[in-house]
Parts: structure tokens; C-alpha cells; sequence
């Protein structure tokens, strides 16, 4: 099957088999490297995409299920300030070990800056609540998402 949608800013065009998830697609298919396979099951946020600004699970998306729609990976927004602040104070933080996690976190914490959400503690860890880090804890985490939401005030 066809599938057209918008990656990153760009049209694409795939053939898909009538089962195949979206983070096959996009790391087998597109060569789109920042998304994860972790659990597989909607357990860690590995796998986390923009799909039209919300973050969503690739392992648990039929890549037919978004044709039409747009997607963005961290490969389609890391050049803006929001990313950039965020790489550079999980790196200040020492939130980012293995790394397997951090694309995922980046994706989350990104869609939900651009969201206006109201950055407490709180609303901060709700918005990360889906994603799964088993090397730095969730503190260091938390604290740069915190500070690089303060550094693009
Ligand atoms: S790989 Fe998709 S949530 Fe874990
Ligand atoms: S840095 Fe290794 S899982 Fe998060």
C-alpha cells in the first residue's frame, strides 16, 4: 500500500505492508535514526514522534493510519531554539547516559513547551510521564527540561 504523508517538513511517499508500524517505517524505510525501538508495547517513549505537534508512540501506529497527517522526528526540529536549549542543559545535567532515552524526552519536553504548558514541577512530570529513562533518574531529567524551559523565555 501507499502511504503519503509529511516527515519532517518534506512530502514522502511509501509502500507499506498493510500491518507495519510507523517506527519500522520511519528507521527501516526513511532512515530516521532518532526513534527507538525500546518496549515495543507503549511502555518507554523510545519510539516518541510529533504526529500533527502531539507526541505519540511509533510502535503502536500503523504507518497507514497516518497518511495525510505530518509527522516530525527529532531530525525535524533540532535546529530550534526549544531543542536547542534542551540538549545542551540535559547535557549541563548530566540527564543523558546511554542517550537511548534522550531523543524521546527531547521530542516530549519540546512538544510540550511549544504547548504553553505552565512549566511547574508537576506539569513537567506529567508531560514526561511516558517515557522511560533506566540510567540517570528522573531528577536530572526534570531539572534541565526546567531550566531550558527557563533559558527560551
Ligand atoms: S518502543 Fe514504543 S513505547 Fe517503547
Ligand atoms: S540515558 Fe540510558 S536510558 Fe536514559
Amino acid at each position: 500500500m501507499k502511504v503519503s504523508f509529511k516527515l519532517n517538513g518534506e512530502d514522502v511517499t511509501v509502500d507499506v505492508e498493510p500491518n507495519e508500524i510507523l517506527l519500522d517505517t520511519l528507521r527501516l524505510k526513511l532512515g530516521i535514526k532518532s526513534v527507538k525501538r525500546g518496549c515495543e508495547r507503549a511502555e518507554c517513549g523510545a519510539c516518541t514522534v510529533l504526529l500533527n505537534g502531539s507526541p505519540v508512540y511509533s510502535c503502536t501506529l500503523l504507518t497507514v493510519q497516518i497518511d495525510g497527517k505530518e509527522v516530525r522526528t527529532l531530525e525535524g526540529i533540532q535546529d530550534t531554539p526549544e531543542v536547542k536549549a534542551l540538549v545542551s542543559k540535559f547535557v549541563e545535567a548530566g540527564a543523558v547516559q546511554c542517550g537511548f532515552c534522550t531523543p524521546g524526552f527531547i521530542v516530549t519536553a519540546y512538544a510540550m513547551i511549544k504547548k504553553g504548558v505552565e512549566p511547574t514541577s508537576e506539569n513537567i512530570k506529567k508531560a514526561l510521564e511516558g517515557n522511560i529513562c533506566r540510567c540517570t533518574g528522573y531528577k536530572k531529567i526534570i531539572d534541565a527540561v526546567t531550566k531550558a524551559i527557563e533559558s527560551v523565555k
